[in-house]
């Protein structure tokens, strides 16, 4: 999307003019750079949203829509399914893909996470795939990102957050920097084409927040209730917290 200046020049988000340019091999360095793992991960995310029957979803940063088609594909009833991400190249990917499934109950919104076109308390749960980092981790908006989420879930509403995570045990850790480094910065580079794009992943991954961090960020929003749980020794984890 971005935003025009007085002189005319596009003003780019940040992080928006890099996903504009991955979407083409995004999903496939996905399922390459995690051994699939990605998938499992999402199918976990998406049955925690969907636990207590939810009715307003949202699949936040939806980027090539995967969350949201595992929402619109594993939902019993007439659940309603958004979908939001600045990024109309990510979008135009999600929207084929869901056309392809067969998926019709999915809303897609190109919106940013700072000022979404949602009322407040409007929504049961907002679900977050690998974006949460994007949205923190050295992100100058930061703040207004995580209290957009919080004003547009209802009271109890659920923040559902699958994401990259740092290993406990300290060679566990030192094997995931190694991978990082060696295997999504270096093979997905050079994979993708986008060499920028695969170093900052892996540069954010390697140093983002401990789950306690995440935890703390989480609670000074004004959730409450915050569970995690490690995959993998840690590498990724999932983190609910209820508002
Ligand atoms: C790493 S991708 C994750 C995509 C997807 N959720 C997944 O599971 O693969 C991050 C996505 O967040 C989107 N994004 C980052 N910052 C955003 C913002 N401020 N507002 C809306 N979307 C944003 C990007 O366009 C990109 O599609």
């Amino acid at each position: 999307m971005g935003t025009e200046t007085q002189t005319g020049k596009k003003q780019w988000r940040p992080l928006e003019k890099m996903f504009n340019e991955v979407p083409a091999r995004y999903d496939m360095l996905n399922r390459v750079l995690t051994w699939r793992l990605d998938e499992r991960w999402r199918r976990t995310a998406a049955r925690k949203c969907l636990e207590g029957e939810p009715t307003r979803i949202l699949d936040l940063c939806t980027g090539t829509g995967d969350l949201a088609i595992r929402l619109a594909s594993q939902v019993n009833g007439s659940a309603k399914i958004q979908a939001l991400d600045y990024s109309q190249p990510m979008l135009s990917v999600a929207r084929r893909k869901a056309e392809k499934n067969g998926l019709q109950n999915i809303e897609f919104i190109n919106g940013d996470a700072s000022s979404m076109p949602l009322e407040n308390e409007e929504l049961d749960v907002i679900g977050i795939a690998f974006a949460f980092r994007n949205l923190t981790y050295k992100n100058p908006d930061r703040e207004k990102f995580l209290h957009e989420i919080y004003r547009i879930l209802k009271p109890q509403g659920k923040f559902v957050i699958i994401e990259s995570s740092q290993p406990e045990n300290p060679l566990m850790r030192s094997l995931f920097r190694l991978y990082l480094k060696v295997f999504v910065a270096g093979i997905g580079g050079w994979l993708s084409g986008h060499r920028r794009a695969y170093r900052y992943l892996a540069a954010s991954a390697r140093n983002f927040y401990e789950p306690g961090e995440v935890r703390k960020l989480l609670i000074s929003t004004g959730f409450q209730n915050v569970e995690y749980q490690p995959f993998m020794g840690g590498i990724a984890g999932l983190t609910v917290a209820t508002k």
